[in-house]
Formats: structure tokens, sequence, C-alpha cells
């Protein structure tokens, strides 16, 4: 088989590239592990930032998105019992919108299919080959028969544990990470939001943060250990929990309701440069992770492939692999600026355990820097611009 573009991973780094391909008229061919339903379902992130939204707009990718996501004007910061709110639309003149990661991957995969676009879905034994040459090949096995594409480029936007990262030979990839010592319990209720805007809170129990899908669904997450056993959390122990951490003096009780969904997630900042190794270029979560702290990760999958569509559109044209070549270098300073910001929000509303004699002294610290963020203007202005996304096309 042959095809322009293989792809592999059908997250939204992955469909989003094919989608903006074939406006170009590039053909692509899709190859994800798990089943549509599955990553139809899977619960992950919620918060768009201003120019995703634009792309998704630009791209024809939008209608249900303004139909039922929920346009944000800023966030509440909440400490010492009081909540605080930061005004985006004021600091910044932009928006957030808030929509579930599964809903932008449902409106990529119909669109996907309504024009006729080749995305296979429960494939296995995906392997890389030929990436040193510019006539590469994906092997894989689908309705249990073995097949071969050949292509000119291969994308690989299959997450953080993917096949793509891992073919490229030893000592071509300089790696960054860090681990933080906690983990983020995530639930999804039947239970409308209590507040219109998410809650961010720092609390002595540590992290919490109240957010949301719909009128009638919140999601929220608690700070817990990195090995935290779901068993030891019952729904009653995670809603008190919850009910401590984001009290706040004046307002009511959060409401409650039935659990739908719960999971705990590791917390890390990765980063591989470059991300590129031959025919081979690596988009999102293959490339890099951020903590969820700043809302990041499926922002930056949007940027990557963004920038990908464009440089292979150009290369496929003929007319030149400068962009190609650049690829790497553009998307990383977006990149390292989400990965400070991410770390920053991190650092500012955690509680590190793992460090008690500094502990006293850190808190302090925190809460100076949570002060002076709702307080100073310009602080302000900071955490917004990087939380709705700083410009597209702007020097990061
Ligand atoms: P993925 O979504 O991981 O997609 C990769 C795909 O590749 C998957 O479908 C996978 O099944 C497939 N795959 C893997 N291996 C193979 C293989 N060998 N062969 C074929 N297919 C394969 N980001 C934000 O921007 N805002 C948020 O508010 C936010 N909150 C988050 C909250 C949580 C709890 C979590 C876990 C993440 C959050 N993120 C957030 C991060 C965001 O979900 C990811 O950054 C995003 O999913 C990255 O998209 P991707 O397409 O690069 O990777
Ligand atoms: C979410 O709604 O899932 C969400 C919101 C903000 C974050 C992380 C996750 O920082």
């Amino acid at each position: 088989m042959r095809t322009q573009v293989a792809i592999i991973g059908a997250g939204p780094a992955g469909l989003l590239l094919s989608h903006l391909l074939h406006r170009e008229g590039i053909e692509s061919v899709v190859l994800e592990a798990r089943s549509r339903e599955y990553v139809e379902q899977r619960v992950r992130a919620g918060v768009l930032e201003h120019p995703t939204v634009q792309l998704l707009d630009e791209v024809g990718l939008a209608d249900r998105l303004h139909r039922e996501g929920l346009q944000h004007g800023g966030i509440h910061l909440l400490f010492d019992g009081e909540r605080h709110h930061l005004d985006f639309t004021e600091l910044t003149g932009k928006t957030i919108t808030v929509y579930g990661q599964q809903e932008v991957v449902k409106d990529l995969i119909a669109a996907r299919t309504a024009s006729g676009g080749d995305v296979r879905f429960e494939v296995s034994d995906v392997a890389l080959h030929d990436l040193d040459t510019d006539r590469p090949g994906v092997t894989f096995t689908h309705d249990g028969t073995a097949q071969r594409i050949e292509c000119d480029i291969v994308a690989g936007c299959d997450g953080f544990r993917g096949v793509s990262r891992g073919t490229i030979p030893p000592g071509v990839l300089t790696e960054y990470q860090r681990d933080y010592p906690f983990a983020w319990l995530g639930i999804l209720a039947e239970a409308p939001p209590s507040s219109p805007e998410l809650i961010y809170a720092y609390h002595d129990n540590g992290f919490a943060l109240h957010s949301m899908r719909s009128p009638a669904i919140t999601r929220n997450y608690l700070q817990v250990q990195p090995d935290e056993d779901l068993d030891g959390w019952p729904d009653a122990r995670i809603w008190d929990e919850l009910q401590t951490r984001l009290a706040t003096e004046g307002e009511p009780a959060l409401t409650e309701g039935p659990l739908i969904e719960k999971g705990v997630t590791a917390m890390r900042s990765f980063v591989v440069e470059p991300m590129q190794y031959g025919r081979l270029f690596l988009g999102g979560d293959a490339a890099h992770i951020v903590p969820p702290t700043g809302a990041k990760g499926m922002n930056l999958a949007v940027a990557d492939v963004r920038v990908l569509a464009r440089a292979i559109a150009r290369f496929e044209q003929k007319s030149g692999d400068e962009l190609l070549r650049a690829y790497s270098a553009t998307c990383l300073k977006r990149v390292w600026r989400a990965e400070h910001f991410s770390w920053w929000m991190t650092s500012m509303l955690h509680r590190f355990d793992d460090d008690p004699t500094n502990d006293a002294f850190q808190r302090q610290l925190q809460l100076s820097q949570l002060r002076y963020t709702v307080s100073s203007h310009a602080a302000a202005a900071s955490l917004a611009e990087n939380y709705v996304g700083l410009p597209v096309d702007g020097d990061q």
C-alpha cells in the first residue's frame, strides 16, 4: 500500500494532522492501536486555549464546540480560604473554552470519516522502517492480516507510550525529564458545577481543581500520592476531601453527585530534542509531556501538527524542505514555554511532601507567589497570557 503520510496514533495530534493534510490535498493513513469507541470515550483534557479554538474554527471543526463548549473569561485561584478571580478577558482580551478532549476526538473522527479518510482502528504490531531513507515504511497487522505502507513521511503521534520515539536509534535524542512526587486523582461526576469558572486550590492537604464538562457534569481533581491506590478512595472520601480543599469563605459547599469515572494520573515533565529523525516527525505527547496544571498538553499537540501540516504541504508540493527541517526548532520554542508555565503552575499550587524540612519555607514562597499573582496586574497578566495561549507565530 502507498500513501503520502503514515500517521501513527488517532489522538488529537494524529487525527488533526490527517484533517489538515486532507485540506491541502495530501493523502494519509492513520493507524490506531485502540478501538474507535475507546478513543472516543477516553476522558482527558478539558481546556482549549484561544489559538486552538481559532485553528479548529479556521478548518471547519468548531461547530459543535461553539454550541456545546463553555466559553470562560477567567479562572479562580483559591488559597487561605479565599477565592480570587483572574479576568482573562480584561487581562488579555481572550478567552478559553472548556470542551472535553474526547469531544474534539469525536469531531475529528466524524470529519475524517465524512471525507473518506483512512483511519484504521485496532491495528497491532506497528513497526517503522527505513526512516533514514526517502522511502520510509510502516508495517502493522489489521484484521488478522500483516500489511506494509510505503510513504514519504511518517508522523509519530502515538503519545508518550507509543512506538515511534523508541524507534529512533540511541544517541540521536536528548531527553529532559522531571517527575513530581505526587499524582492527580481525577473524577467525573453527575453534578452541576459549583462555580461558573475553574477553581485552582492551594491547600495544606494538597492541591485540588474544580472543573466541568457541561452544565450538568463536573470534573474534579485531588493531589494524591504517585502510587495512590484507588481502593482507598471510596466516593464519600473523595467528596469530603474536595469539600475541604475547595471550601471558600462565603460560598456554599460543592454540589455532589454520582461518580461516572475515576482515575489516577502521574505528573511528569518530559521533552525530547529534536522532534525528528530522518523522515519521522514526532508530534504531541510522543515528543513532550507536561503536568496538567497548566492545561497545555492537548494544546501543544494541536500547535505541533499545525506546524507539521504546513511543512509537509510545502514539501509535498515540491516547494522545498526548509519548513520540515525547521519543524523541531519551531515547535520546541512553544514547547519549552509551555513546559515552564506548567512547571511553574505545578510548583506554586502543590504540596511537595518529599522534602518536609523545606516544606515550611516552600509554603511561604508559594503563598507569597499566589498573593503576588492575584494582586499585581503584571503578574496576573503573565499567568493569563500563558493560560489563554501565546500567539501562534509569536516569539516565545
Ligand atoms: P494521545 O492523545 O495520547 O494519542 C496517542 C494515540 O496513539 C492514542 O490513541 C493511542 O492509543 C495511540 N497509540 C499508542 N501506541 C500506539 C501504537 N503502537 N500503534 C498505534 N497507535 C498507538 N491537555 C490540555 O491541553 N488541557 C487539559 O486540560 C489537560 N488535562 C489533562 C488531564 C488529564 C487527567 C490527562 C491524563 C491529560 C491532560 N491533558 C491536558 C493532556 C492531553 O490529554 C494530552 O496532551 C493529549 O492527549 C495529547 O494528544 P496526542 O494526540 O499527542 O496523544
Ligand atoms: C479538566 O477540565 O480536565 C482540566 C482543566 C484544567 C486543567 C487540567 C484539567 O489544568
